[in-house]
């Protein structure tokens, strides 16, 4: 008897690749649709009421106004199997776009200056391809789309308003588009990809004179100043050298005239880190070092101290299948890049924290077209190739972890 061979799955990838890439233009016209109404952190309704409509227009399950503006769609594949959950952001950056584009934000100080417009379309991109070929995959994808990635933070209110249960999510991924890596390149690490980022603000209180009466006064600037310097120790000499952290003191502010000895000053700073053995310490050293530094000079101080998100770390297992999946995508096995890592935070690592998944960066740079502003800065735009590759990328992470 003569087996039938039937093909690898070549030809179906093949498949994928040309019906998504028929799907950019209209990836494209939504990503400059939601970037000329950008919104922030917790406002994010007309983003919000756009992806619903484009859902519904598609027949897709979904439930909105999950911690204020977000939203989980559910689509269901053609027999019971794994959940797995991508997750978009959603808000701008309270900046003045300097683009001059034709689909320039339109919302005065406010711009999607770090790519979060890009990652709805490349979400609801997705979210198309897969309503449209249910029979590809089995189990059970949730696309969730949340707010405030920027700050306070919108991860840790939708984990809580249950967004990971029922289904309950097996494993989850998302993706940055990142200018620091050119398009066509995936940077997928197994481990740290981001850093813990916290806040702290200081107010160091002495006692205000007289200039040419320091006797009679607690310098808060000269205790200040100690504390700037004797902080930077807790890097170098209170961290593993061969593990890295951020101390940064963004700002200082004392004093009213040149002849007043000032009566408070104020520090703030941001602390990053990639250990998770290190949570907690930074905030225990500054209290140290900053309490013994006021003893010394008789000051008080108050030190209120944020641990806002945790280090984003990516599960092995769900990073070996994003991998995988990126070596298909990407012209040339260099395009995939291993150690990319960045001192940035992220509020994905809530999610990552609460199942095992991966967050990567997709290359988005093109020095040619003059699209390789930093993230952040009102010149920042990327190229849009990108966002099919986003696609590609997410639609074969679900045929791969929800196989048939
Ligand atoms: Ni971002």
């Amino acid at each position: 008897m003569i087996s039938t061979v039937f093909p690898t799955s070549t030809p179906i990838l093949t498949g994928v690749r040309l019906q998504v890439r028929k799907l950019q233009p209209q990836i494209t016209l939504w990503r400059r649709l939601i970037h000329q109404r950008p919104e922030l952190a917790f406002n994010e309704l007309q983003t919000a009421t756009f992806i619903s409509q484009k859902l519904t227009e598609w027949g897709i399950e979904h439930q909105s106004g999950i911690a204020k503006t977000g939203i989980v769609a559910v689509i269901k594949g053609h027999r019971p199997g794994p959940v797995l959950a991508i997750r978009a952001d959603m808000d701008a950056l309270p900046i003045q776009e300097l683009n001059d584009v034709e689909y320039r934000s339109q919302h005065e100080g406010v711009m999607h200056a770090c790519g979060h417009d890009g990652h709805v379309a490349i979400a609801l991109g997705t979210a198309y391809y897969l309503s449209q070929n249910r029979h590809s995959f089995c189990g059970t994808v949730k696309l969730i789309f949340q707010p405030a990635e920027e700050g306070p933070g919108g991860a840790k209110p939708m984990i809580e308003s249950g967004v990971l249960e029922n289904p309950d999510v097996d494993a989850i991924i998302g993706l940055h588009l990142w200018n620091n890596l050119p398009l066509g390149t995936v940077g997928v690490r197994t481990g740290p990809l981001m850093a813990a980022t916290e806040f702290f603000h200081c107010t160091i209180k002495g006692r205000g004179g007289h200039g040419a009466i320091p006797h009679q006064t607690v310098d808060s600037i000269v205790v200040a100043a100690q504390v700037v310097n004797a902080i930077q120790t807790i890097v170098a000499r209170n961290i593993d050298p061969l593990k890295s952290a951020v101390v940064t003191l963004g700002e200082l502010h004392a004093g009213s005239a040149v002849n007043v000895i000032a009566d408070q000053a104020r520090l703030s700073g941001t602390v990053r880190y990639f250990d998770e053995s290190y949570e907690g310490y930074f905030e225990q050293r500054l209290d140290q070092i900053i309490g013994g530094i006021c003893q010394s000079h008789g000051a008080s101080y108050q030190l209120d101290y944020n641990p806002l998100y945790p280090p984003v770390v990516n599960h092995p297992d769900v990073t070996d299948l994003v991998r995988s999946v990126a070596l298909s995508v990407a012209e040339t096995p260099a395009e995939v890049i291993p150690d990319c890592q960045t001192m940035g935070g992220e509020d994905m690592s809530f999610f990552l924290r609460a199942v095992p998944g991966c967050y990567f960066l997709l290359g988005s740079a093109n020095q040619a077209k003059s699209l390789a502003y930093p993230h952040h800065h009102p010149r920042f735009d990327f190229d849009e190739a990108a966002l099919s590759t986003g696609v590609e990328m997410f639609v074969r992470c679900v045929e791969s972890f929800c196989r048939n």
